[in-house]
């Protein structure tokens, strides 16, 4: 999943940019427009106020692809608190340099203000206190395949079968990272219940609490909490392709031209946080996240709505378009903190 992901040269996520939108292959909250911006831009105003107004502050996206929520968050902020935009330092931190370069054009505007590390750990030693986030970046991080047959898990590797094919085998797990975690879904499953699992949500979120210190990470994707993920009924895992709007589920299919993503245990990812000092205050439907973040915007567009505005924020929070099916965890560590 890493290299049909982000292989440099062959990787799905490597090879251009325009996966996310109409032409492309999938929709995200992005694509809906620029409301999405300016909520998560109020919500990150809060928490620097509720944090003291810090003299400076950084915003750390993850995933941000060609830069569009950036634009919107950074447009939003400069209007909404001229002493809030001129202290912040807003940082993108991109493994692929096509993608870093796609965003640095996006944000010309906005030169100076935002920085490029290759990775977070490059951060470590000036910490700000802030915000870490993405959308929709957890579900493209890679996952184990996992099967249960007789009383106990295998994982499912791919290797090289003939004509060239790439095929699934059944394997004994061996890693210990992976055994520990398996170790939380306890046992019961029927014979051939499949499903996935990430390992790698604490190397994840490590280095990001490291370059903050202190402040708040809100992570904003399609998952459920563990009892959920691993229900009875959900026997084929969540493990998905996607292309031109068509949901697949051939992994192996055309690897490097699909996207392939998996749900996110929200529960291991609190899990990860904790285990890092950090602590998980609230996991909410976007839908009704979004809402309770924008009552003071409603009601400023009391006596003049802007239906086109209005339309954008139905979609994001109405359950049967993306309010429901996208969950939105906050993570919080304050300065007292132990
Ligand atoms: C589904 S796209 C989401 C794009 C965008 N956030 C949006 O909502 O439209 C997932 C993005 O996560 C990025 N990504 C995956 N792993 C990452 C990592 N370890 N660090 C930073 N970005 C990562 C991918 O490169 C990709 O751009």
């Amino acid at each position: 999943m890493a290299a049909a992901l982000y292989d440099p040269d062959d990787g799905y996520y490597s090879r251009s940019t325009r996966q996310v939108g109409r032409s492309g292959d999938f929709f995200t909250s992005v694509s809906v427009g620029p409301v999405f911006g300016t909520l998560l831009a109020r919500r990150f105003l809060r928490e620097w106020h509720e944090s003291g107004q810090p003299a400076r502050w950084r915003i750390l996206e993850c995933g941000a692809h060609d830069g569009t929520l950036a634009n919107d968050v950074l447009t939003a902020i400069e209007k909404l608190d001229a002493r809030a935009f001129s202290t912040l330092e807003y940082t993108i931190s991109e493994p692929l340099p096509r993608l870093q370069s796609t965003q640095r054009e996006t944000l010309r505007r906005f030169a100076g203000k935002v920085h490029f590390p290759n990775h977070p750990t490059e951060l470590i030693d000036d910490p700000l206190p802030g915000i870490a986030f993405g959308n929709e970046v957890l579900d493209a991080l890679p996952c184990h395949l996992i099967e249960w047959h007789d009383d106990r898990w295998f994982e499912r590797q791919v290797s090289l079968g003939g004509s060239d094919r790439l095929v699934f085998n059944l394997v004994e797990i061996r890693n210990p990272d992976l055994k520990t975690a398996l170790a939380r879904l306890g046992g019961g499953f029927a014979d051939g219940y499949r499903s996935e699992i990430r390992t790698g949500y604490r190397e994840f979120l490590g280095p990001l609490a490291a370059a903050l210190g202190s402040g708040l990470m809100i992570w904003l994707d399609y998952g459920f909490e563990r009892q959920d993920y691993y229900h009875p009924g959900r026997h084929k895992g969540t493990l998905r392709t996607f292309s031109q709007h068509r949901a697949g589920d051939d992994p192996l299919a055309r690897p490097g031209e699909v996207d392939l993503t998996a749900h996110v245990d929200f529960t291991a990812v609190a899990e990860a946080a904790q285990s890092l000092g950090w602590e998980p205050v609230a996991l909410r439907s976007q839908g009704s996240w979004l809402t309770q973040n924008s009552r003071d915007w409603l009601m400023q567009m009391e006596g003049d709505p802007q239906p086109a505005v209005l339309r954008q924020f139905q979609t994001l929070t109405h359950p049967a378009h993306l309010g429901a099916a996208f969950q939105v965890l906050e993570i919080h560590r304050r300065n007292s903190t132990p």
